[in-house]
């Protein structure tokens, strides 16, 4: 049998919809984090040349849309490749990693999404991905906010394009699972302003890496 999910104290994640601000707190933790200890940041779906490349396929709206199955097995395939050459060497080392998205965002856009069933993606979690974060940050915004945001930035990919519908049940699904998880999620209320986005952001770090000194 396979065996359950390794809680990882030095891996911590970003979660959050569309337009939820994730740049701005990341650079924030990223400074907090380097100062004193070593930092590999990286990013899902992506992170490894070939995981970008997955990415790429992902995301590009030009061509055939993938299926339910094959974007969650695709997301999987990315984050298999970043676990195996990126997250575990650098835990290894000793590393904080700091990553723009882990397993939750399945969860949330391929099972709250589209549907697919939390079951089976937990299944493909223990077998492809092995290890949960310590710390989860979840920018929670409501819908049209992080939209109207995004839509601010211009060049929306293929997810990004989805209907308000879609990401509703995506923030619901996030939510659902911070409220089960509550010794590894914080959600921090992201229709502040951005400077107090990241200020929140690295309070909850620095309590979180206080309670594991
Ligand atoms: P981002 O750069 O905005 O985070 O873009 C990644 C997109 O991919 C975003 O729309 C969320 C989506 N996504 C999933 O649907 N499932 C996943 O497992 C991950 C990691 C991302």
């Amino acid at each position: 049998m396979t065996p359950p999910l390794e809680s990882q104290p030095r891996l911590v994640t970003l979660e959050g919809g569309e337009g939820a601000g994730k740049s701005t707190v990341l650079a924030a933790l990223r400074a907090e984090l380097e100062r004193d200890a070593p930092v590999t940041c990286t990013r899902e779906p992506g992170g490894t040349p070939l995981a970008e490349r997955i990415r790429s396929l992902l995301l590009d709206a030009s061509h055939e849309a993938p299926c339910v199955q094959s974007e969650l097995l695709l997301m999987f395939a990315a984050r298999a490749q970043l676990v195996c050459h990126v997250v575990r060497p650098a835990l290894e080392r000793g590393d904080w990693v700091l990553s723009d998205r882990f397993t939750d965002a399945s969860y949330a856009y391929q099972g709250g999404g589209r549907g697919f069933d939390m079951q089976a993606i937990a299944l493909l979690e223990r077998e492809f991905v092995g290890i949960e974060p310590g710390l989860t940050l979840l920018l929670d915004v409501p819908v049209d906010v992080g939209l109207a945001r995004a839509r601010g930035r211009g060049g929306m990919d293929r997810i990004e394009s989805e209907q308000e519908a879609f990401f509703e049940r995506v923030r619901e699904a996030y939510l659902a699972r911070a409220r089960s998880r509550p010794q590894r999620f914080v959600v921090i209320d992201a229709s502040q302003p951005a400077a107090d986005v990241a200020a929140a952001a690295v309070a909850a770090l620095r309590a979180y890496r206080s309670r594991l000194a």
